[in-house]
């Protein structure tokens, strides 16, 4: 016992010391002159083995043998990372990646897995009675269904819609209007099973864009979850606004009114499982698609106009989630206990890609409970393996941990310690037991479930300071990607290994990029900036019955014009430095984009979100300013204010600080002095998808944020010019 004791003991100490000496004596020094507690474990541990032990001939043998072969090792990058994309010859400049084969573009990684349905074919090959799709009650674990279960259910499914009238080809399109869980990939692969369209509908759009998606795509049958989502669809048919749909089936329990109401004006409404069971006996063997067929049509809300619907083929998504398993497979190959979380909405492209590698391997997706303050919760129950962010919730989680840090010692050691492990992440060890780990991480990975080995971010830029700090604290590979749903999702991604932030990445193996000039905006191709072009197997097909805008967004030459504009970095990877649209002129003639700008503020502490405002009949620029509830309050009493939220938010003083916490940023990030603002606004409810100022991706809705705060824009420059 005493030797097993011994040599466990000193197997721990050895590994410690020898692969962080330097660092152990740093946190130790540290921790001592801090009388932390966390150091009276360490002491008492190393006072309570006596040296002469530590050296027995034995232990040290085994501790060496154990040492050599558990030791971070880096890993190696799939490619010379100085050179992460090259130009193709006689191209125009564009870029394409060195990854996968130089002849051709990747059009899909397994060979049995050309569409979607045959990515959920793979899966269940794999995992056969294994675990799918998971849900839970409140408090519970998650419950299961196997992929064999989900994949019968889909075709009795299927085979219901088809008995019931639904055509099984591609130009069928059937409406899915739920929040994420087992039933909307149910009712997804259902149409896949018989080479039928999956829409997408969600509560964002707003019933006029939903009754225009339900026109333009000749929806007859959409399965949603709530009845109170049936009412919605069934407003639009009393008001004859949508006289096509006819029949409406619902995930969760209905009463007698809402069929009664519904056969009054025609439709018919049921369950789920109704259509289950009349497939089960009218069962229909599948009609499996091909690569070239629709696979899904994604209506995107604009800021402004009726929705546009990306029309996605079955290998426009297989190519575009190859493009990522070719990037990563020598860091990360996805295995069937991968465990994914789902809570980013499946209407978007981003979770349906992450979702496709995770059943492409046979792993199993839980989702959350619907109510996003408790994600951490059910991550617990989890224990995810994937975690898809939005940079949103990163920034959440940085700000977090740092104002937990409350005192400028904790802060310091807190820094002291993402330094340390930031550059072991630069060197290439990414892993989640090092000392620092033991010290300060563990609990904010706890927090995750424990078990997060991947963290994928896109859909909007990530701050470099957040992402790196994170990559350092998480101890996991954190990759961003860049892209849109009109080449699927990302065309470009991270190349394992560079872990440095400030770029996304290079090309996918899956596209090309180009940049083109944006003559009126001073980038020209030349010096490497220009508007980001992207051509390949994931780039769309067009807009859903809307040529002029597939004709702005897709040239003759099948080149995606994207509107972001992009530049070359010297090692290959691209950095999106501006966007073409929110870009305007002020009064004196200077050109200002407002993003640009905003993600700079972003990043002062009170900030959680701001829009920046100005129009070219004004010559400076203001802006609206919504303070973090949990983080601002303790930041002006730093400053010397004590009060609610709500009164910190109506507070003069208060926001002239936040104001000159602003300004230093921008200034320290070399804005302009007319690139800042001249006064601000303060704000204390947040942006929301709910109150219709975010974009279902979380984007700024600039149209109506201006209109909602018309007048007090209007008041800031009448305040100003006074
Ligand atoms: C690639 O280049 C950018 C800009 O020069 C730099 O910030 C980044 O660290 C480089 N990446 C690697 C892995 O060297």
């Amino acid at each position: 016992m005493l030797a097993f004791l011994l040599v466990s003991g000193s197997i721990w100490i050895v590994l410690e010391i020898s692969n962080t000496l330097m660092e152990k004596m740093q946190a130790q020094e540290i921790l001592r002159s801090l009388r932390l507690p966390e150091l009276d474990e360490f002491s008492q541990f190393f006072s309570s083995l006596p040296a002469s032990t530590l050296v027995g001939i034995g232990a040290l043998t085994a501790v060496i043998a154990y040492w050599l072969t558990t030791r971070p090792k880096a890993m190696k990058p799939p490619c010379d990372l100085s050179q992460q994309s090259k130009e193709v010859e006689h191209s125009d400049g564009a870029h394409r990646s060195v990854l996968g084969d130089s002849a051709k573009l990747l059009t899909h990684y397994h060979d049995d897995a050309k569409t979607m349905y045959e990515v959920f074919q793979r899966g269940l090959h794999i995992a056969g009675d294994g675990p799918c799709l998971g849900s839970r009650q409140p408090k519970q674990p998650y419950q299961w269904l196997s992929y064999k279960e989900v994949t019968t259910r889909a075709e009795y499914l299927g085979s219901g819609l088809i008995f019931q009238g639904c055509r099984p080809c591609p130009d069928q399109f059937i409406g899915v209007f739920a929040q994420n869980r087992p039933e909307w990939i149910i009712s997804e692969l259902a149409c896949y099973t018989y080479s039928m369209v999956v829409v997408p509908l969600y509560d964002t759009l707003g019933p006029d864009a939903i009754r225009y998606i339900i026109n333009t795509a000749e929806i007859s049958t959409v399965i949603c979850d709530k009845p109170e989502k049936a009412q919605v669809l069934l407003e639009n048919v009393e008001r004859q606004e949508t006289p096509g749909l006819e029949t409406v089936i619902l995930m969760d329990p209905f009463d007698i009114p809402l069929v009664e109401r519904g056969h009054k004006c025609g439709v018919h409404i049921q369950s789920i499982k109704e259509v289950e069971a009349l497939g089960r006996t009218h069962h229909r063997v599948p009609m499996p698609p091909q690569p070239d067929d629709l696979s899904i049509v994604c209506f995107t809300s604009g800021t402004t106009g009726n929705p546009k619907g990306v029309m996605l083929t079955h290998g426009n998504v297989v190519a575009d989630f190859s493009g990522f398993l070719k990037v990563t497979e020598t860091h990360w190959s996805p295995i069937s206990q991968d465990a994914h979380i789902s809570y980013l909405t499946l209407a978007h492209m981003f979770e349906r890609m992450v979702q496709s590698v995770v059943y492409c391997h046979g792993g199993r997706i839980g989702f959350f409970q619907g109510d996003i303050r408790l994600l951490s919760d059910d991550m617990k129950a989890l224990r995810p393996t994937i975690f898809p962010v939005v940079p949103r919730l990163l920034n959440r989680m940085y700000d977090k941990i740092f104002s937990q840090a409350n005192n400028p010692v904790k802060r310091w050691l807190l820094d002291f310690a993402a330094k340390r492990k930031s550059a072991e992440v630069l060197s290439g060890v990414i892993r989640s037991d090092s000392v620092w780990d033991k010290i300060f991480f563990r609990k904010i990975q706890d927090s995750l479930g424990g078990r997060v080995r991947m963290i994928v971010t896109g859909a909007a830029p990530a701050s470099p300071t957040v992402l790196g700090f994170l990559r350092a604290a998480l101890g996991c590979q954190v990759y961003e990607g860049y892209g849109q749903t009109e080449c699927t999702a990302g065309c470009t991604f991270t190349t394992p290994g560079d872990w440095t932030s400030g770029h996304v990445g290079a090309p996918l193996p899956s596209n090309l990029i180009k940049l083109v000039d944006a003559t009126d905006m001073n980038y020209f191709a030349s010096k490497g900036e220009g508007e980001v072009c992207v051509k390949g197997p994931n780039v769309f097909k067009g807009y859903l019955k809307d040529q002029e805008k597939t004709a702005e967004a897709l040239d003759g030459d099948g080149w995606l014009h994207t509107g972001d504009i992009g530049k070359w970095l010297p090692n290959g990877t691209l950095k999106i430095i501006d966007r073409k649209k929110h870009i305007f002129k002020l009064a004196q003639g200077e050109y200002i984009a407002p993003e640009k700008i905003e993600n700079i503020y972003i990043r002062s502490e009170p900030v959680s979100q701001l829009y920046v405002h100005g129009d070219s009949l004004q010559s400076c620029l203001v802006g609206i300013v919504v303070p973090d509830p949990e983080v601002m309050p303790a930041w002006a009493k730093k400053k010397g204010f004590e009060a609610s939220y709500g009164d910190l938010c109506k507070n003069k003083e208060v926001k002239k600080a936040i104001m000159e916490d602003m300004v230093r940023l921008g200034k320290a990030s070399g804005l302009h002095s007319f690139e800042q603002v001249k006064d601000i606004y303060i704000h204390s409810e947040m942006f929301s998808i709910q109150n219709g100022l975010l974009t279902p991706t979380l984007k700024a809705k600039r149209p109506e944020l201006r209109e909602f705060f018309k007048e007090k824009i209007e008041q800031l420059y009448a305040n100003i010019s006074m």
